[in-house]
């Protein structure tokens, strides 16, 4: 079986899209810090590229987090793998996520880091599946909405490869 890549969102409009989030992350916490939360692994090539654009203070930490159960669906029962290395007690908490599928996820990790009694606590992500939603999750931040179908690259893989790709790909298996 053979895969083959085909370009949904170039590297230009992605980069171009990350700009102009940016610039509004920037301008919402205007005199104020905001702490990336980066959720590995998925997140780590979307967070660099944001945070190298904001142009408030920022401070960052990572979690990696995997869902127990079927490899393909997630079950919304979330193992944490890493951490935190510090807690959020009074910090503006900006987590940064790859994509937005089922939101099971993420609701479960939101719900994890309010327990840290954050200031604030928002949610930008590059990627939005609406239509694969079934747990309700507020994103705060979205660069783009896609269709129903399975991307790589950017930071988002297919059996841990296409993570490095530059641009966001629709797999194609024939
Ligand atoms: P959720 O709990 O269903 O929202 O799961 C989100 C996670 O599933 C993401 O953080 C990704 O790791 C993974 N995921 C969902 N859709 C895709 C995709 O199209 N390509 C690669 N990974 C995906
Ligand atoms: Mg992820």
């Amino acid at each position: 079986m053979s895969e083959t890549i085909r370009v949904l969102l170039s590297e230009e409009e992605v980069d171009q899209r990350i700009v102009e989030v940016a610039a509004k992350i920037s301008e919402d916490y205007h005199g104020e810090q905001v702490h990336l939360i980066c959720v590995l692994r998925g997140g780590v090539f979307f967070t660099c590229e944001l945070a190298k654009r904001l142009t408030i203070p920022v401070s960052m930490d990572f979690m990696s987090v995997s869902s127990y159960g079927a490899s393909t669906k997630s079950s919304g029962v979330v193992k944490i793998i890493k951490d935190l290395d510090e807690g959020l007690e009074g910090k503006n908490v900006l987590v940064v996520e790859d994509i937005v599928d089922s939101g099971r996820t993420l609701s479960y990790l939101l719900e994890y880091l309010r327990n840290q009694r954050p200031n604030s606590l928002k949610l930008c992500t590059l990627l939005n599946k609406p239509e694969r939603r079934v747990v309700d999750v507020n994103v705060d931040y979205i660069c783009f909405d896609i269709p129903d179908e399975f991307v790589v690259g950017y930071g988002l893989d297919y059996a841990q490869k296409y993570r490095n790709l530059p641009y966001i790909g629709v797999i194609e298996l024939d």
